[in-house]
């Protein structure tokens, strides 16, 4: 053999892998989705989640004082009331728990960045986005709604509002209310491209947010259709999207990719609960390796363009990343 290139020569040992690694993940990344109740007691853990727990207002801080210990720079914030009602009143109450979470967290942890959900699927009776007339899942009815829950957050304190809801227009009329109502600092991540996945099936359990009746196929996207996607993300752009967001991110890498490179704005790729208990389940049977798992696959969505990871393993991974 006469070889003039060999790839091996570059991967030699660790001092020159380092030398000309192409991706590194940091802890300034990541985010960590928290579920806050109404009500009092201990945290209530999600049993398909591993680790995970919904927090009552009086145990909020104990999570976010780990959350701080762990470095990890930011929160998502996820509801779940104790009464729902058809028009899902609690999601923009002032007294709605994420606007109490909001509020604690804004007092108590001011380095943390604080990113509140847009839904309202954990506070209707039925379990679906919008408000629901005849069966069916109605669309601008529903964004004034969510935009009033983005004014709340706001108002509350939320540094970044996040509608996960995927009404049509709900970017621009969220942009025009929270500019009306003085915060036009405030930025608005989008789940533009999120798909009707069943890799959410763990989150619905831990938010207590499955649909009564039908499917979410109505609003959210085919797993079947990248260019969807990217005519949905065109809207949310244009509508004032800062950030854009994809979900699930492990099955869906080539759309983080094509969002990344035809916008070139932030992407976010939100790591989902039903890809989060697929590795807990099989790091405890003993068949994976957690850590190595874990971290390979949020490289792979900085790969594929995401800017930011939203991952239950949060804590985890950053505390991975801190160790030499
Ligand atoms: C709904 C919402 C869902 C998730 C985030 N926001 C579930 C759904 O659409 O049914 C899923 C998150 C996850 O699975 O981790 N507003």
């Amino acid at each position: 053999m006469d070889l003039v290139k060999r790839p091996r020569r570059l991967r030699t040992d660790e001092r020159i892998r380092s030398l000309v690694r192409e991706q590194r993940l940091t802890r300034e990344q990541l985010v960590y989705p928290l579920f806050v109740r109404e009500g009092n007691g201990a945290p209530t853990p999600v049993p398909s989640m591993p680790g995970i727990c919904q927090y009552p207002l009086e145990h909020l801080t104990s999570a976010l004082s780990e959350v701080v210990a762990c470095a990890v720079p930011a929160v998502l914030f996820f509801g779940i009331p104790l009464h729902k009602d058809a028009m899902g009143t609690r999601a923009y109450a002032e007294d709605g728990i994420v606007q109490q979470a909001l509020r604690v967290a804004k007092d108590r942890f001011p380095e943390l960045y604080l990113i509140g959900d847009v839904c309202l699927c954990e506070y209707t009776d039925h379990g679906h986005c919008g408000l629901v007339s005849d069966g069916q899942v109605l669309n601008d009815e529903s964004v004034e709604l969510l935009a009033r829950a983005a004014v709340a957050q706001a108002e509350s304190g939320a540094d970044m509002v996040a509608p996960s809801d995927m009404m049509d227009g709900r970017v621009g009329a969220i942009r025009r209310a929270l500019d009306q109502a003085g915060f036009e600092q405030t930025p608005i991540m989008s789940y533009a491209a999120k798909f009707a996945s069943a890799f959410y099936g763990p989150f619905r359990q831990a938010a207590n947010s499955a649909p009564q009746f039908g499917d979410r196929l109505s609003y959210q996207l085919d797993p079947a259709n990248g260019d969807e996607a990217m005519r949905d993300t065109a809207l949310d752009v244009a509508e004032g999207a800062d950030v854009i967001l994809v979900k699930p991110a492990m099955a869906y890498g080539d759309i983080i990719y094509r969002t990344k490179q035809s916008y070139g704005l932030p992407v976010a790729a939100y790591n989902v609960s039903g890809e989060y208990a697929m590795v807990k389940a099989a790091a405890a049977a003993g068949w994976i390796d957690e850590r190595r798992v874990v971290l390979e696959a949020l490289l792979g969505m900085r790969r594929a363009g995401a800017d930011i990871l939203v991952t239950y393993h949060a804590l985890d991974a950053s505390c991975w990343l801190q160790e030499p």
